[in-house]
Formats: C-alpha cells, structure tokens, sequence
C-alpha cells in the first residue's frame, strides 16, 4: 500500500455539481492506473456525491474542526465529514494557516478528532519564501511536525505528510529536485524519531506545490517522495489524470 505513489487533488474552494463529472472522469481513468493510488478532496458540499459517483478513488475533506461538535456555526467536525463519505482529511494546510490563524496546537487537536473518527491523515507543513531565504526551511517545517504529528498507538499507519512550500503553492513555481529530496530525507527522520523506522516506513511524504503534468514526472522520480498534493492541476480531469499516468509510469512505482 505505502509503497505505491499517493496522488491526491485538492480541490479547494472550487466545485459545484457541474464539477461531479471531472469526478466520474478520474474515477473511471483511474482503474487503469492502479499502480498509483488516486484521491480528491472536494469541497465539503459535494463531498457525499463524490462519494456516490466515484468507487475506485478515495475522497476526502479538506480540513474539520478542533471540537468533536457544539457551537460552531459554519464549522464542520470530523465526524460529519467521515458520514458524508470522506475517508481522509487534510489538515494544516497553508491556506487554513494563513486563512484561519491555525496553530499546530489546533492542528494537532483536530488530528486526534479526525483519527477518532475513522479518518486517515494528510497533515501538510511547509515554509515561506523568507524563511527559506534565511536558510531556517528546515527547522522552520521540523518544528511544525513535532508540534502536530499525532503520539497516539496507531496513528501512523493512518499517517501522510505533505510537504508543500508556501511560496511553491499556485505560483508556477517548485522547489529544486535536490531542496525537495533533502526536506523529505529530514522529514523522514523526524518520523523514525517519533516512530521507529519501521512504522515510520509506512508514511507516505508527498510534494505539493505547482505539481502539472509536465513536472510531475520528474518530482515523483525522487526517491523520497511518495506521491504528491495537487491543487489547480486537479480541476480538470486532464491535467489531474496526466499526473496520475506521470505517477504510474514512475520507476519505483
Ligand atoms: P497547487 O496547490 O498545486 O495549486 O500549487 C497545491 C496545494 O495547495 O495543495
């Protein structure tokens, strides 16, 4: 399962109905590529279709709250997004920092929500351009994990981390092959450290960050990188599909 390439569309505050075939698209391309494994994370409205439309792909939310439930108005709990159809949740992603103000205290929280309630993880780190310009991405993304990767049994084998640099996401910009091997080769020592290597093995670390098909090939070549989080490139059934077949055709795939 670990061992093969995690490719996984976020789709953001995009989506209506209309948005329900890209779905069927991906889903029924997808059973041709079964050497990657395919996801998408609509928004919360059309998780449930998505759900009913697609059988070979794995669908998700793309963040719940900290509280199991209560006074939240707007706010949508782990729960209701695992008996909406979804089986993962991404969680820490940059814009719900940026956006939202979310500490990794929060995130770690909702974390302990979302594994309660059945749900695998995709927790999401990564720096700004600034901090990378002083040269502190390292410590900068470290520092994020150990503050939010869950400690509880089990955790990890519900566990994926995206790596994503700030300044990377819908910009048209990537990180060098080299940056993205050494982040990864760090993050994965923060995750034997936490978890033994052996169960740290079975953590898959994706890339994020302006991945297309035309770079896709190439980023998932990198031996560390187990998969990636795709955002604009995940709105067409296309674009979305020539990384799935990017992902498939990989060596180690
Ligand atoms: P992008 O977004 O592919 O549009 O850069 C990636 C993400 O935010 O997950």
């Amino acid at each position: 399962m670990a061992d093969r390439p995690y490719i996984v569309g976020n789709w953001k505050m995009n989506g209506t109905r209309a948005m329900l075939s890209e779905a069927r698209a991906i889903d029924r391309a997808a059973q041709r590529y079964m050497k990657a494994e395919v996801a998408v994370a609509p928004p919360y409205t059309l998780i449930h279709a998505v759900h009913r439309e697609a059988e070979q792909i794995g669908i998700g939310a793309q963040d719940c709250h900290a509280d199991v439930d209560g006074a939240h108005t707007g706010d949508i709990s782990a729960a209701m997004v695992a008996d909406a159809g979804a089986k993962f949740v991404i969680l820490g992603h940059s814009e719900r920092r940026a956006d939202h103000k979310e500490s990794n205290a929060q995130i770690n929280a909702k974390i302990g929500h979302a594994l309660e309630a059945g749900l695998r993880i995709i927790l999401c780190c990564g720096e700004t351009l600034a901090t990378r310009e002083k040269g502190d991405a390292e410590a900068f993304v470290l520092k994020q994990l150990k503050a939010s990767l869950p400690k509880i049994e089990d955790a990890a084998e519900r566990l994926t981390v995206a790596y994503e640099p700030v300044w990377a996401i819908g910009t048209g910009k990537t990180a060098t092959p080299k940056d993205i091997a050494a982040m990864h080769k760090a993050i994965r020592g923060l995750l034997d450290e936490t978890y033994g290597p052996e169960v740290s093995a079975e953590v898959r670390i994706l890339y994020g960050g302006s991945v297309k098909p035309e770079n896709a090939k190439e980023i998932l070549s990198i031996p560390e990188v187990g998969g990636a989080l795709v955002g604009g490139a995940s709105l067409s059934s296309e674009s979305f599909l020539g990384i799935v077949v990017a992902a498939s055709e990989t060596e180690e795939a």
